[in-house]
């Protein structure tokens, strides 16, 4: 038997933490012993692992002790002090939150495009945004045959990309609606049910949104580009899970439907549905559970000679953060750099 890491999950009881179980249980990850955390509203909850059932513990820093790495799943706030706490301690903290992905020593990755980076860390590694994932997934095997003059990407996000509580308030405020009682707004900006809210994250100085920002900077991050243009629109749609992006790439000579297509197939982690049939298109509702970036709607940009257009979907709860986590950890443990 291989070697077995004891691993700490902190956000254990959110969204993303129940995918963590998920994805560690089908992919047969090697846990030898699993700490679930959350904060003390959770502590004392149980939370069923490979048919076991495990109590949740409130996340103090004692938690890490002993710990191989640290899955770190909760919000940027708590990333900020447990991820340099678990690091003390001896962990590898792997973190999901914005808070250190721009810091020179992290590194930030996708293991399908940029895993040789996982070797020069220092104790912090940092997942994508979850709209990241997917854009770069689509770029990297294009980059590799023509140069990228610019990027706009725009996204069709779903509740659960805001966290539990936002995905609880999509069906409350469906209820309410169909009950003809007032919606309650708490957690977005305006209402979700039967809207299309273009916010996601707080506005910046130049107008765009911080999400936005996110995925023009970590894309330059992952894929080695640090002059890339791109420009992005985030927008939050009344799905559950499941983002999806509307994409036009300019390259520096033209790029066919045929080659791109050619250079997807060959690229893990991706699935092209390409048809021209009414409904031959990846929606969020397939991606939703499933491992690989979907990719279709592929064409040649009408505006622009060197230009394609294409439309990508995954889950984001799984590739989107927590599947690409457990990814990384496998391809350190296979290349032995952890
Ligand atoms: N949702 C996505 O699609 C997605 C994608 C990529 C990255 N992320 C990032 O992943 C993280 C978790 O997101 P989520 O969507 O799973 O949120 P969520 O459903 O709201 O769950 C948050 C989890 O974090 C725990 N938590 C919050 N503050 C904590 C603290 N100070 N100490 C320890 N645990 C704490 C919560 O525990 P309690 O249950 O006890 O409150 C809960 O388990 C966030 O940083 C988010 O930005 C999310």
């Amino acid at each position: 038997m291989g070697r077995e890491l004891t691993v700490a999950l902190v956000g254990a009881t959110g969204v993303v933490g129940a995918e963590f179980l998920k994805c560690m249980e089908e992919r047969n990850f090697p846990v030898g012993e699993l700490r679930l955390l959350a904060t003390s509203r959770s502590a004392g909850r149980q939370l069923e692992f490979r048919g076991e059932l495990l109590t949740v513990r409130e996340t103090t820093h004692d938690a890490f002790d002993g710990a191989d790495i640290a899955f770190i799943s909760a919000s940027t706030a708590a990333s900020k002090e447990l991820c340099p706490a678990a690091r003390e301690r001896g962990a590898i903290a792997f973190d999901d939150s914005s808070a250190f992905r721009q810091e020179p020593d992290v590194p930030l990755v996708v293991p399908e495009i940029n895993p040789e980076d996982l070797r020069d860390h220092h104790g912090i590694i940092a997942t994508p945004n979850c709209s990241t994932v997917p854009l770069a997934l689509t770029l990297a095997p294009l980059m590799r045959e023509r140069g990228i003059v610019r990027v706009i990407a725009d996204t069709y996000q779903s509740a659960s990309g805001a966290g539990g509580a936002a995905t609880v308030e999509l069906h409350e405020q469906n209820a309410a609606l169909a009950a003809g009682e007032e919606v309650v707004v708490a957690e977005h900006p305006r209402q979700l049910a039967f809207n299309a809210i273009p916010q996601i994250d707080v506005f910046l100085d130049d107008g765009y949104t911080k999400e936005e920002w996110k995925m023009q900077v970590e894309s330059r991050k992952i894929l080695h580009q640090p002059d890339l243009a791109l420009s992005a629109t985030c927008v939050r749609i009344p799905t559950e899970v499941s983002h999806a992006i509307a994409v036009h790439a300019e390259f520096d000579r033209p790029l066919s439907v045929a080659e791109a297509c050619a250079l997807w197939e060959h690229q893990a982690g991706l699935t092209v549905i390409d048809g021209r049939a009414p409904g031959a298109y990846p929606t969020p509702l397939d991606a939703t559970g499933v491992d690989d970036v979907f990719v279709g709607r592929l064409r040649q940009d009408a505006s622009h000679p060197n230009g394609l257009a294409w439309w990508c979907v995954a889950d984001n709860l799984r590739k989107g953060a927590a599947l690409n986590m457990v990814q990384m950890v496998e391809w350190m443990l296979n290349d032995g750099c952890l």
